[in-house]
């Protein structure tokens, strides 16, 4: 008998609804696979859930471009976009995962413009095409227009155009509905569904789902500068945790070199693209000197260890509306690029600096420092989104459990992400994870919603009992103890994420990594554990979505900085001071990370290129 409280089967429940989420819905309706169970008159049933609105999704602020080797304005190869991949992310990239995303981006980026993508066009009518950090053509020779854009908006493109479709598709949404728990089997060998809480009714959902993929973004949260929206809070990757799953390579986190002073909002990297260049105090244009032949437009945390080099050297600035305050940041000069061209190719960055620093970037040298843009780790998949536990030897698959986009880790970005990279993933290997689950979905097609394992729906069930208890409990501050009332889930945020920021961001060391340790793994978890609402209502009571968030950082936080404390060199975005030399002897390894466990090492898939230096 099916225990009570499961409402909902599905064939399958895609948590999240941005770039990767989307494509998998997507990926899934115009599969074979579901074509074959639709003719067969079987319709699948397909359910997203989502924190927000899906267009308020984060995708919607990816501005400056998506890679891919269309070869439009120049000479391209996939080979060259496959080796700039693999040497930007230092060598930590899965190749056989790399050689797919580049070889199939082309086709990735015509499947989004018959979607409806409109992207910019050159005067002839082919897709425009603008320069990021570490594309080159021909192995590394010379920069290259690889990045397809829409003026300095094509994530407001593309997640439009991919919610249009699945709502042609009638794709089910959930939304403004927070995923509470990932419930799995105790052998963490298969996967039963999710608890879900609807935040306008104010309850919860147990949700039995033959296939689950997690596709909920980023954790930028983490620090207190980010380029991220508030909402990612790096839910999936801590669901994950919880359930007993490890993350990969979670120690990597890309400081993106210009977000605007104090605020963290990025100015697209197109900016520089366009012709912007980084000044010092001395009005000397640094990056030449740092990464000859493609200064700013080297790779992303080049050029942010770079500007952390000029600031720690005192050839930093402060931000004009704070003179007096700290010198940690420096100029973006983008009063060489046309004013016409700006407006036309960069309208969000011109806004992001007239709206919010009062500045004329046509005439004016703009305040940029490093901000928290991606976490390049997350919840290991394979190139089919299906997610596995590393045993120390092999890949066990968790059959039925996919992820993918920012949360997943398909190992394609390695120790640093390339501007342009990121969207790409997320499209491609979301659509790769949406067919896969048709196809597993078709080759059991026993009826729509069937239901589940009994034994999974039991555990489905036990989840969704013990989620109402922790309401029940957070409501009437029944916790165990009277928790603190004075204390919310926005201080504890905010305390843990200038914590992070001043221990892991862009430089850290054994000390700056154990001082974080100390505060995150001991008070700042203490205080998330006591939190307790201040009303009781449940519907629309955002504080409760807030400690849920609060709790999934602090869980994330304390695998992060394990994970970074345990790699002993520096590779990528992670620069560790007290082991400043990238070693492949002893660490060309992903991290497997599992809370409150060592990490444990997974050998790096090197197909063709072998590990080199890397001066860009
Ligand atoms: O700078 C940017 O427009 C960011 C792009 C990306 O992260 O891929």
């Amino acid at each position: 008998m099916t225990p009570k409280h499961i409402e909902e089967q599905y064939d399958a429940v895609i948590v999240g609804a941005g770039a990767a989420g989307l494509s998998a819905a997507l990926g899934f309706h115009r599969s074979d696979a579901a074509r074959g169970l639709r003719e067969a008159g079987i319709e699948p049933k397909v359910l997203v859930v989502s924190k927000l609105q899906p267009l308020r999704s984060h995708t919607g602020s990816a501005e400056g471009g998506i890679a891919a080797s269309l070869a439009d304005m120049e000479p391209d190869e996939w080979r060259w976009h496959y080796y700039d991949t693999v040497k930007g992310g230092d060598w930590l990239v899965d190749q056989d995962a790399a050689r797919l995303l580049a070889e199939d981006a082309p086709m990735t980026v015509i499947n989004l413009e018959r979607s409806g993508v409109a992207f910019s066009r050159t005067a002839d009518g082919r897709i425009a095409q603008r320069r990021f950090g570490g594309h080159t053509s021909d192995f590394g020779a010379r920069p290259v227009k690889r990045a397809a854009y829409s003026a300095d908006r094509i994530g407001h493109q593309i997640l439009h155009t991919l919610w249009q479709q699945c709502v042609h598709y009638g794709v089910d949404f959930a939304e403004e509905w927070v995923v509470t728990d990932l419930v799995l089997d105790e052998t963490l060998t298969h996967a039963a569904g999710v608890v879900a809480f609807d935040t306008h009714a104010g309850v919860t959902h147990a949700i039995a789902a033959r296939n689950t993929v997690l596709a909920t973004g980023g954790a930028g949260r983490l620090f207190h500068t980010t380029s991220n929206s508030h909402d990612l809070t790096g839910d999936g990757m801590a669901l994950a945790l919880d359930a007993g799953l490890q993350l990969e390579d979670i120690e990597f986190v890309q400081f993106h070199p210009t977000g605007l002073a104090h605020t963290g909002i990025l100015l697209s990297e197109a900016s520089r693209g366009e012709g912007g260049v980084l000044r010092n105090a001395d009005g000397d244009a640094f990056m030449a000197s740092y990464a000859p032949g493609h200064a700013d437009l080297a790779a992303r945390d080049v050029v942010s260890r770079a500007i952390r080099s000029e600031t720690d050297a005192g050839r930093g600035v402060a931000d004009p509306r704070d003179p007096d305050g700290p010198k940690d940041c420096v100029w973006l000069d983008m009063t060489g690029i046309d004013p016409e061209r700006m407006r036309r190719n960069l309208p969000q960055v011109v806004e992001t600096i007239e709206d919010y620093a009062g500045l004329d970037p046509a005439k004016d040298l703009v305040p940029v420092k490093p901000t928290a843009h991606y976490t390049m780790g997350g919840i290991p998949v394979t190139t089919d989104g299906e997610v596995y536990v590393w045993d120390g030897e092999r890949r066990n698959i968790v059959e039925g459990l996919y992820a993918a986009g920012e949360c997943a880790c398909v190992s394609v970005h390695g120790a640093n992400r390339l501007g342009g990279n990121s969207l790409l993933d997320a499209c491609l290997f979301g659509t790769r994870a949406g067919q896969a689950v048709a196809a597993r979905v078709a080759a059991n097609p026993v009826g729509a919603g069937t239901p589940s394992d009994p034994t999974l729906e039991e555990a489905l069930d036990a989840a969704k009992t013990a989620r109402d208890a922790d309401i029940d409990a957070l409501v009437t501050g029944a916790a165990g103890d009277a928790g603190d009332d004075d204390d919310n889930a926005y201080r504890v945020m905010a305390d843990l994420s200038e914590t992070m920021e001043r221990g892991v961001a862009v430089l850290c060391d054994a000390g700056s990594i154990a001082r974080a340790q100390v505060v995150v793994d001991g008070p700042i978890a203490e205080r998330a554990r006591r939190l307790r609402l201040h009303a009781e209502a449940r519907a629309f009571n955002q504080e409760l979505t807030a400690i849920w968030e609060a709790r999934h950082l602090v869980r994330l936080a304390e695998v992060m900085l394990a994970a970074t404390d345990a790699r002993h060199e520096s590779r990528g975005s992670l620069k560790r001071t007290d082991f400043p030399e990238r070693d492949d002897g002893t660490c060309l390894n992903h991290s497997m990370t599992a809370a409150d466990a060592a990490p444990l090492r997974q050998p790096v898939r090197i197909v063709d290129i072998e590990p080199g230096a890397r001066s860009y």
